[in-house]
């Protein structure tokens, strides 16, 4: 492999173009901190709320109101069937409807932002719902409280853009660069973020996540969800595939495949098109009643949707 793909700082220059035509608030070579506008970030949190709460109302038929809900319901936000151990929240029949409100606004952020102009392509978003509280769950090896790359979870893109948004800001991720060479292996899908940590040496701490900012963090900037066994948190993330870059690049086939949606259709979601959810919540339950979640997670975002 090519040296200069060895040296993570090699990848600083990749985002030149953000640097140039965005509202970058902090810049740390491969972590890019962006501003944004109150208004839209209040209103992206609105639908956020509207998105969990409509998924609690359909699958515990009962009411749930706004007010501080995170932390009143908590334990049944958990016990929701299409959140996944790391966070991600899914849409489902019942709750894809919201879910689509929020793609369609989060398109018109990555478009008022000067962003969509700076990526080739970019995936559906993934709502997480982060527990606070420590669980068995966190130390599997593969769970997001591991150091990791999302790289090694089977992205091919370039980046992750993350907003934190609800809850509870003590329950943090953590974002570090690598320092020195990696290995030629670093940028394949791991067994498991155990493994993972064998393809580099040393890491620096960057910075950790802050709320109502969007966050561009490189394959290369390793992070780990922070407990503090505090509330619940609530944020975004997307993959990203930069303009100056075809994302990284993989020579072996492991784990799940990610299919690729293109960035003219993301960008008519919700306008022209939109999301259609394959399974209701209690299919999602059966389907994962017995999953001990000790593998990197080979479920992804785009199994049970369709956009139609
Ligand atoms: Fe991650």
């Amino acid at each position: 492999m090519l040296n200069h793909v060895l040296n993570p700082k090699n990848r600083e220059a990749l985002y030149d173009d953000i640097r140039q035509n965005c509202n970058v608030s902090l810049d740390k070579g491969i972590y890019i901190e962006l501003n944004l506008n109150y208004t839209d970030i209040s209103h992206l949190k609105t639908l956020c709320e509207d998105y969990i709460l409509k998924t609690l109302k359909s699958y515990y038929v009962m009411d749930f109101k706004k007010n501080n809900f995170l932390v009143k319901y908590r334990d049944k936000i958990l016990h929701l069937p299409n959140r996944a151990p790391s966070g991600a929240f899914y849409p489902k029949v019942e709750n894809v409807k919201e879910y689509n409100r929020i793609q369609s606004f989060v398109n018109d952020i990555l478009n008022k932002n000067n962003l969509v102009n700076q990526f080739k392509s970019f995936d559906l978003t993934t709502v997480r719902v982060v527990d606070g509280q420590t669980t068995d769950l966190d130390s599997r090896v593969s769970s997001t409280t591991r150091l990791h790359s999302d790289a090694w979870a089977g992205h091919d893109g370039d980046a992750i853009l993350t907003i934190g948004l609800l809850g509870d800001k003590n329950t943090s991720t953590e974002f570090n660069k690598i320092i020195g060479n990696i290995s030629p292996l670093f940028y394949e899908t791991q067994p498991d973020y155990v493994k993972g940590l064998q393809t580099f040496k040393k890491y620096e701490h960057i910075s950790n996540l802050k709320f109502d900012n969007a966050t561009i963090f490189d394959h290369t900037c390793l992070h780990r969800t922070l407990k503090t066994n505090g509330g619940l948190r609530v944020s975004i993330d997307i993959g990203i595939t930069l303009k100056s870059s075809d994302g990284v690049s993989k020579t072996k086939k492991y784990g799940r495949v990610m299919k690729k949606i293109k960035i003219k259709d993301i960008l008519k979601i919700g306008k022209e098109t939109i999301v259609e959810a394959t399974e209701t919540l209690k299919e999602c339950r059966v389907r994962f009643k017995d999953d001990k979640y000790d593998k990197i997670p080979i479920t992804y975002i785009h199994d049970t949707i369709k956009i139609g």
